[in-house]
């Protein structure tokens, strides 16, 4: 990214105040204009309410994949995959001829690694490392896939208890289950690292939550399935996707968000998030606030976030 682009990240991100969308989309909640089945409230409440911040990311990077499904489908759920070719793009737009002596990027939920084996052949002269509390999704793939790259390698462990002592350039992610997704971030914050950017995902788990609101929808069929296979996780106690660490008290995680919310109040819109993108962004919202509270400008977008830490080169 030329320091001119960065310049004009930090020139439009600056100036970003995420708390009145996320007072105004609370409001929706508590009004409960959240998950109509036409999903046209949905897409009506997010243009009202994060048309300036949609506005924003469009003045600074490239055009944000389109999708001709209506919000919360299963078939739009199934394209996530886009936004994470789109993210790769920033990622590697960031990091190309940066000038700097730390090399090094983490992929934390990096599951087979298929996403950090893309960056390491994009980004040649940083290594790549990618984590992950489970080894078998790597091995397998290197085995069968017959693919590793040498500027790529694999690390085994939990993202709430990383190993500090590496000091990454950037944490990027595809898609971090609930709250693996602000165990990552708080990695990011904890190392220091000037670059996050990445895509949240399964937003009702976070704060140990299981527990969905109903509707009739493959969608919600289909995360129902997936939350009984998450409640079996949160049962073994292994440090799979739940820790006490980030209990429901621990959101929200923002102080401007604990004026707005209660963690009650977080943990009925994590419940139905499988239905509201309304939801997603109420917790994404508070996510974004909290990196910058922590130091950082940040600019968000239906799930992706890209944020850099200020004074940072
Ligand atoms: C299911 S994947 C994420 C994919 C994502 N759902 C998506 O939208 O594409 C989540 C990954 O997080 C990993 N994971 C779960 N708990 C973790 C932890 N405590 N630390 C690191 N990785 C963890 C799992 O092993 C899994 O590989």
């Amino acid at each position: 990214m030329s320091t001119s682009s960065l310049e004009t990240f930090h020139d439009v991100s600056g100036g970003t105040d995420f708390r009145p969308a996320l007072g105004q989309l609370l409001n929706e909640f508590r009004l409960g204009r959240i998950a109509d089945r036409a999903r046209l409230l949905e897409e009506t409440a997010i243009q009202t309410h994060l048309g300036q911040h949609i506005q924003a990311w469009d003045a600074v990077f490239p055009e944000f994949p389109k999708y001709s499904e209506k919000r919360r489908t299963l078939l739009r759920l199934f394209k996530r995959e886009r936004k994470d070719t789109y993210i790769r793009r920033l990622v590697v737009d960031a990091l190309t001829g940066l000038d700097t002596e730390n090399r090094v990027i983490v992929n934390p939920a990096t599951v087979e690694g298929r996403q950090a084996m893309y960056l390491a052949r994009a980004l040649p002269d940083f290594e790549i490392i990618g984590t992950d509390i489970d080894g078998r999704w790597e091995a397998l793939y290197r085995r069968v896939c017959r693919k590793s790259q040498t500027n790529f390698r694999f690390v085994q462990e939990s993202i709430f208890e990383p190993d500090l002592g590496r000091r990454p350039t950037a944490i990027v992610f595809f898609g971090a289950c609930g709250s693996v997704s602000d165990g990552a971030i708080d990695y990011g914050i904890d190392v220091e690292a000037p670059f996050l950017i990445f895509r949240t995902c399964c937003h009702e788990n976070i704060g140990g939550n299981v527990e969905t609101v109903r509707e009739w929808s493959m969608i919600n069929r289909y995360l129902a399935m997936k939350n009984w296979q998450f409640s079996r996780y949160k049962k073994r106690n292994n440090g799979f996707y739940f820790t006490d660490k980030y209990n429901r008290d621990a959101y929200p995680r923002s102080e401007a968000g604990r004026d707005l919310a209660d963690s009650e109040t977080f943990l009925q819109v994590a419940r139905s998030a499988v239905n509201s993108d309304i939801c997603i962004s109420i917790i994404d919202l508070d996510r974004a606030i909290y990196l910058q509270e922590q130091g950082y400008d940040v600019l968000y977008r239906d799930e992706v976030f890209f944020a850099h830490m200020r004074g940072s080169t």
